[in-house]
């Protein structure tokens, strides 16, 4: 048995294969049928004729519908007239399923293929977008195991809230209530006073209630946090965390990025070092761009997307106006209104996918951001404990994945981006 892939090469040419699949596309024509056959790997086509097979074998195979369900044995001849250039001409099969009446079919509404996700995403491009989200999954912990950091599980169920309390979800537990995590950064911090170096992969949960195109309620967020690093260096492994998973999306899929239509060398040339804008900076870039910001203003999808068609790679934003962001970013020594943070901005008008910095290490200053903030300190003791015991400088980032996978694609919406997207009005399938 072999995979579709590694049957296409001259290698093959006359030999016999043996295949398995679901059928993509048929024609037929009285005594020919040609069938295009899928799997994981590819596609190839298939020609059915009454020379090969007996007749009531013939007249199974001819008819069978998109998305049947079978296993072949045949010749495989070099033929240029081929969708990929090779036809395996058909000597025996098993049919393991025929079809009756798949619904997907050409040109159906939104809502209909959100509905039938599960079956949508054996689509070419739903498959060629989850192989390229597998390799960036990969490759974004690949990058920290090279450096020697450790991957680690927060919890999800909380009872701390993270990034305030309009997107937190509160579920019952028991006789009382959690949250579900919004970060897993607290966590990560109460981990580098044992592993320095920490990260993990897990899903991260907004309850977002406007519905745009790069929100979901459910996302999955790649966060690290490192001791003893400051604002500036953390940007400079970020950066180049970032060059590592693009370029190997570029190397391992670029088929897919084909099928895709996004073009190659675009992500060929993102390199590090990302170039480093205060906001404060970049406010006036906007004001001469003429976008009508100015600063203290909050930059949202529609903002940022104004702002990053003017950039063809991304860009760090830093020193944002503290009011601007939540409460545990360290303030500038230089000038403690603004914060040593960063967000990390896409170009071709995506804007945000990762927002990072330098956390608080010092007690006092920590309680009074709380309190400007309305925190209830008993709810963060744990959190501030790591103030009292051992405190060091340290800073971290979170990255979502989503949103790398939907810019790295050049998608439209981030809900093209993950297999089950959730958002306010959709929870199935
Ligand atoms: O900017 P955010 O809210 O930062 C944090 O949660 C920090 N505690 C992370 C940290 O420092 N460990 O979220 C981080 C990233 C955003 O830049 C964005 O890419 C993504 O998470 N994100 C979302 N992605 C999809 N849907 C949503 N509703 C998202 N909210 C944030
Ligand atoms: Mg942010």
């Amino acid at each position: 048995m072999s995979y579709i892939k590694e049957v296409l090469n001259d290698e093959y040419d006359g030999k016999s294969v043996h295949l398995r699949g679901w059928v993509y596309r048929t024609r037929s024509s009285g005594k020919l049928s040609f069938i295009v056959l899928r799997d994981s790997t590819g596609i190839i086509q298939l020609l059915a004729s009454t020379k090969k097979l007996p007749e009531n074998k013939y007249r199974e195979i001819s008819s069978l519908t998109i998305e049947s369900s079978l296993e072949i044995t045949g010749t495989l001849r070099k033929d240029e007239r081929a969708p990929t250039g090779y036809e395996v001409e058909i000597e025996d099969y098993i049919l393991y399923q025929r079809n009756e009446n798949y619904p997907i079919t050409k040109d159906q509404g939104e809502e209909f293929l959100l509905d039938n996700r599960h079956l949508w995403l054996r689509s070419r491009e739903f498959t060629a977008t989850m192989k390229v989200r597998s390799t960036v999954f990969k490759a974004f912990a690949d990058f920290y195991f090279n450096l020697g950091y450790y991957e680690v599980q927060p919890p999800l169920m909380v009872s701390t809230a993270a990034e305030g309390g309009s997107t937190l979800f509160k579920v019952p537990f028991f006789d009382e209530e959690v949250y579900l995590s919004q970060s897993s950064q607290f966590y990560l911090e109460t981990m580098i006073f044992s592993l320095e170096n920490v990260f993990t992969i897990s899903p991260s949960f907004r309850a977002e209630k406007s519905r745009t195109w790069r929100h979901l309620t459910e996302y999955w967020h790649a966060e690290a946090e490192a001791a003893w690093l400051h604002n500036e260096e953390m940007m400079q492994v970020e950066e180049k965390m970032i060059e590592y998973i693009v370029q190997e999306v570029v190397k391992n899929n670029s088929e897919d990025l084909q099928t895709l239509g996004r073009d190659i060398e675009f992500l060929k040339k993102i390199r590090a070092p990302f170039r480093k804008i205060r906001y404060a900076d970049l406010m006036k870039m906007a004001e001469d761009w003429g976008l009508g910001l100015k600063y203290g203003d909050d930059l949202g999808a529609d903002e940022e997307r104004a702002i990053m068609v003017h950039f063809d790679s991304p860009i760090f934003v830093t020193h944002y106006p503290s009011y601007l962001k939540t409460f545990y970013h360290k303030p500038d020594p230089e000038n403690p209104s603004e914060i040593l943070c960063h967000d990390l901005l896409a170009p071709e008008g995506y804007g945000e996918i990762l927002g990072g910095g330098e956390r608080i290490s010092d007690l006092d200053t920590l309680l009074k951001r709380m309190e400007e903030y309305g925190l209830e300190k008993e709810n963060y003791y744990w959190y501030l404990d790591l103030r009292r015991y051992g405190s060091v400088p340290h800073s971290g980032f979170g990255l979502g994945l989503d949103r790398l996978v939907l810019w790295i694609l050049h998608l439209n919406n981030i809900k093209e981006a993950i297999p089950y997207p959730r958002t306010i009005r959709r929870t199935k399938p």
